[in-house]
């Protein structure tokens, strides 16, 4: 497929648009090419009124056939972590950095390819989009892709996770980020030792986010990563 200039999304992206605006005019972006391929734009879902947003990185096989968020097996294993940290997986509005799959077919199959940095960026107009329409207290990023997407950076998940960073966001000033493990990436360690760690991990992250929900959370400082970041994580 030919790798063609790629304009971004910021001219399909309804400007002050809100969730359904902008959920109505994503099936017309062309910002990248991903779109060419893939069956559905995947938009993010839940409330406009939610206080936690969580960003993933693209859609997967089953999303991109369904059009929704996290419905794979990937969603499965975040929904079990959603429920352990006590969070109702309702009250969060779920969303990905790329809203498009993008894939390698081998065979019958499609094989999920990582997001290029350039799609990312592509794709940013809309995650600000959405962060500008929800106005969430608190974001979490899940995996590198969506850190990248979320603060615009290179983010290193083990060194930054778990803990409220001091990056403010321009669609969001007052939104506090944190940063975890992918679900799929914990999905991978499945049938290993180290799959239970991981999850246990990324429930630990979780319970931080709903933590800073919690009336009085708000007032909890950040706290410096680089000075009290553990030796492993
Ligand atoms: N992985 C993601 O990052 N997002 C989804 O929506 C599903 C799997
Ligand atoms: Fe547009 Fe994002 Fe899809 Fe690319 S991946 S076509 S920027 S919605």
């Amino acid at each position: 497929m030919a790798d063609f200039a790629r304009p971004g999304a910021e001219q399909w992206v309804p400007e002050g648009g809100n969730l359904a605006e902008l959920r109505a005019a994503a099936p017309s972006c062309q910002g990248c090419e991903l779109y060419l391929d893939a069956t559905h734009v995947v938009f993010g879902s839940g409330s406009q009124q939610a206080d936690l947003m969580l960003v993933g990185e693209q859609p997967g096989d089953s999303e991109d056939r369904q059009g929704r968020p996290f419905v794979g097996p990937a969603g499965r294993l975040l929904a079990d972590a959603l429920a352990q940290a006590g969070v109702p997986g309702d009250s969060a509005y779920v969303t990905n950095a790329v809203k498009h799959f993008r894939f390698e077919e081998r065979g019958k199959r499609r094989l999920h390819k990582s997001p290029a940095v350039a799609h990312i960026v592509a794709c940013n107009p809309w995650l600000e989009a959405e962060v500008r329409a929800v106005r969430p207290k608190v974001i979490v990023a899940m995996g590198a892709t969506a850190g990248r997407g979320v603060l615009s950076r290179t983010v290193r998940v083990t060194a930054e996770r778990g803990r409220v960073l001091e990056d403010r966001l321009p669609a969001a000033e007052d939104a506090r980020v944190l940063v975890t493990v992918h679900p799929s990436a914990v999905l991978r360690l499945r049938g290993t030792p180290e799959f239970d760690r991981e999850f246990d991990g990324l429930v630990a992250d979780l319970r931080t986010a709903a933590a800073l929900l919690r009336p009085g959370g708000a007032t909890v400082p950040p706290r410096r990563w680089s000075s009290d970041a553990p030796a492993q994580s």
